[in-house]
């Protein structure tokens, strides 16, 4: 990786529900650059193995990776459009989140979507995700690592998910957190961790406007 396209990386890394897609979308509008959610490429794996009812287990690890391979991403200027999949509602659903952790844990699937993560940031990117500071663009100049209370990322996620038309519970999505965090910081491969060189964010008391100018302001300075 050149030092340009480096320098115009901005990584955002962090559990589910602390905030990362909201602030990345804003930050990459503020900076001109593209907005790349990596969860999506897990959750796009997850939708079509549940539609094939492929087994979403490390036990089926190579045809996971052949179908993380075979997706087909483009990134327009307003979107990720994987595979003519329509990147909405669907994607959101309980039991996609629930595969997406899991086929997040089987080492082939990331090895198959990490040259695609790498290619989308080439030009310069905010991504977001849970090793993208540490794994996916190591060498990004400005990483950022958000975290909040699970009360607070549940609430936030309720209400993004009414966004989306969805009424969850709030008792089985607190549920579906914890196990996501706990599957997301112990599996082996690129488990969630904060960079070394990431500048950690307690976003408990912030709200999206405070967080943005914060991470904004870090990457003006710098
Ligand atoms: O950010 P999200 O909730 O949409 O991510 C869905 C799942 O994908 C999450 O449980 C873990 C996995 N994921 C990952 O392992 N690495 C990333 N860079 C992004 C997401």
């Amino acid at each position: 990786m050149t030092s340009l396209p480096a320098s115009q990386q901005v990584a955002i890394d962090g559990p589910a529900g602390s905030g990362k897609s909201a602030v990345g979308r804003r930050v990459a509008a503020e900076l001109g650059l593209p907005f790349i959610d990596s969860g999506i490429l897990y959750r796009a794996v997850a939708l079509v193995a549940l539609q094939r009812g492929t087994d979403t287990s490390t036990a089926k690890a190579d045809c996971l990776a052949r179908l993380a391979e075979r997706l087909r991403l483009e990134l327009l200027p307003d979107r990720l459009a994987i595979d003519g999949l329509e990147v909405g509602p669907a994607l959101y659903t309980p039991d996609v989140s629930e595969a997406a952790s899991r086929v997040a844990e089987v080492p082939q699937v990331r090895a198959a979507l990490l040259p695609q993560l790498r290619r989308l940031a080439r030009s310069g990117a905010v991504m977001a995700g849970r090793d993208i500071g540490t794994v996916v663009l190591p060498e990004a100049r400005h990483k950022f690592f958000l975290n909040a209370s699970v009360e607070e990322r549940v609430r936030r996620r309720q209400l993004q998910q009414h966004g989306r038309g969805l009424r969850p519970d709030a008792a089985a999505l607190r549920r579906e957190i914890e196990d996501r965090d706990r599957r997301d910081r112990e599996r082996s491969s690129s488990p969630l961790k904060v960079a070394h060189d990431a500048q950690a964010l307690n976003t408990d008391r912030l709200d999206l406007d405070q967080v943005v100018s914060s991470i904004l302001s870090s990457v003006r300075r710098s």
